[in-house]
């Protein structure tokens, strides 16, 4: 159930509709963000390792691709800088660049995947971090990067239950020094955090987030309505649209078109949301956040 008037941005929501979605969007600010992405290439559904893949039903490599130029285009208008890595044949989910690492203050913690499928992206991903002059640790527990380790504010919301490990959890917190908060996954669909929670403003002390309650376990759902009381709860049918699967600067959000509620709770805040649409990389089980690597930069470097 989507709840935008019940929450603090009563107020804030009324007047936002009656001056129009410019004056809204003034409210919110956009952080300057860079990521990373790789080209759907080599895209195809080949194994299932989560429920949304079926190598029985035929993919359109050339659609996939034409749908992740739209996704990338639609960045770089928006002011996003997009930096690519080159895919590889023969890595078909190498596209879901979320999963290659996480990177925080110039750090990259590199990923090591659950399934010896996409190992090898592993490796590939820290090489190009390394030659673009981040500082790579080397992850000795399983874990698909941003996939599952969200930042928000000070902290790192970090999953598991289906990828990453709480070993990696751990290693999480001493790489980057900062306080981890484990939250336990519940169904297979929604085997990755990125996929059950979105982070719409990052900002310490602006937090704001949205997610889908039943993905998680009653622990991990406590814990995020005792953190986040104005969090922005998204319905089973957006959620089933991987709709909580994008990407925020913190004003702009990039999500699936087909999101429509998910998106007017968002107006209703004064964000700006933006559609696309993925439907050929829906097919792998991924949407627009997993296509798309954030790289945070420490306070004192640029890109
Ligand atoms: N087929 C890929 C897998 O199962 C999809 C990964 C989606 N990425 C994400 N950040 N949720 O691993």
């Amino acid at each position: 159930m989507t709840s935008p008037h019940a929450i603090d941005a009563h107020a804030a929501s009324s007047s936002a509709l009656a001056t129009g979605i410019a004056t809204a969007t003034a409210e919110r600010t956009p952080v300057p963000t860079t990521v990373l992405m790789c080209s759907p290439r080599y895209f195809d559904v080949l194994y299932a390792i989560n429920p949304w893949m079926d190598p029985t039903v035929p993919t359109d490599t050339a659609l996939a691709v034409e749908q992740w130029n739209e996704l990338r285009n639609t960045y770089t208008d928006l002011g996003i800088v997009v930096h690519e890595i080159d895919p590889v044949e023969g890595l078909p989910d190498m596209v879901y660049a979320a999963n290659g690492a996480t990177v925080v203050d110039s750090i990259a913690y590199t990923a090591s995947f659950r399934f010896p499928e996409r190992q090898p992206e592993g490796d590939a991903y820290a090489a190009w971090l390394r030659d673009h002059g981040f500082r790579v640790v080397e992850a000795t527990a399983v874990n698909e990067g941003e996939g599952d380790f969200l930042v928000v504010g000070d902290v790192i919301l970090a999953g598991t239950g289906f990828r990453s490990t709480l070993a990696s959890h751990r290693e999480l917190a001493e790489v980057f020094n900062r306080e981890v908060v484990t939250l336990v996954l519940a169904r297979p669909e929604y085997y990755h955090l990125d996929t059950a929670l979105a982070v719409l403003d990052a900002r310490p002390g602006h937090e704001q987030i949205a997610y889908l309650p039943s993905a998680f376990s009653p622990d991990a759902r406590a814990e995020l309505e005792r953190r986040y009381p104005n969090a922005i709860i998204v319905d089973e049918d957006e959620a089933a649209m991987l709709g909580l699967n994008i990407v925020s600067n913190g004003r702009d959000v990039i999500m699936p078109a087909r999101a429509e509620r998910f998106a007017e709770a968002l107006r209703e805040r004064g964000f700006n949301p933006v559609g696309v649409n993925l439907s050929e990389l829906l097919k792998g089980g991924g949407g627009v956040k997993c296509c798309t690597l954030a790289l945070r930069f420490s306070e004192n470097e640029g890109d």
